[in-house]
């Protein structure tokens, strides 16, 4: 099976998990979007759904799902979203996609997060995907040598402009052995809008897609 394929596999298992919930939290990457595909079933079944990117709204309003603002909508039950990295713990590392800041806005303003991956995401430590931190532009020199004081080699990612309007840097070899430690760390930086660790708020569960089926964790 190609990694498209258990994407779409875990896509079709998170369905079980959000019937009958009338506004559902999406996340965005390329496994998110099968589900939006599948979202285009729900049409008229749901009041609508919160987005954490602009790109994901766009599908979404393509599918005829409609994409409400989170101040309207208050709590969510439910969150659905793809990791770039996750250990046994349920953190993850995100932001692959540049999308981190809304993910984690959604994320938090949620009862439950469900992630949704292929098994290759899996992993003991985080850490060997560079990890995303999205800057205030002015800031983005300054936040980096931040970095490479904390033992990183931090690269800016030329020509990716956030929704936010912000910048990203990517982190290489960073020591994530205490992701939580790290996050706060990092939240601390002056200029940093969103580190992309999701320790202070793991997922509660994980479908992972394996070639002999889909893995529930949690
Ligand atoms: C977006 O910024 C990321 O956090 C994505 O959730 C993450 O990159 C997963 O993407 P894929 O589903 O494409 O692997």
């Amino acid at each position: 099976m190609t990694p498209d394929e258990l994407k779409r596999k875990v896509a079709e298992a998170v369905v079980d998990y959000v019937k009958d919930i009338p506004v559902i939290g999406v996340g965005t990457g390329s496994t998110v979007n099968h589900f939006i595909e599948l979202m285009a079933g729900f049409k008229g079944k749901i009041d609508g759904a919160v987005s954490s990117s602009e790109g994901t709204s766009a599908r979404l309003k393509q599918a005829g799902i409609p994409v409400l603002d989170l101040n309207d909508v208050g709590t969510l039950e439910i969150y659905i979203d793809g990791a770039d990295e996750i250990n046994p713990a349920m953190q993850m590392i995100k932001g692959g996609g540049a999308a981190l800041t809304r993910e984690k806005i959604v994320a938090a303003a949620s009862k439950k997060f469900i992630c949704i991956a292929d098994e290759s995401k899996q992993v003991d430590v985080l850490g060997k995907f560079p990890l995303p931190i999205e800057v205030i532009p002015m800031a983005r020199s300054y936040v980096a040598r931040q970095m490479v004081a904390m033992g990183g080699r931090p690269v800016w990612r030329e020509n990716c402009v956030t929704d936010n309007g912000n910048q990203i840097i990517d982190v290489h070899g960073l020591n994530l052995v205490d992701p939580l430690s790290m996050e706060k760390a990092i939240n601390d930086i002056p200029g940093v809008v969103c580190v992309g660790i999701f320790a202070l708020q793991p997922a509660h569960m994980a479908l992972l897609g394996t070639p002999s089926g889909v893995k529930v964790i949690g």
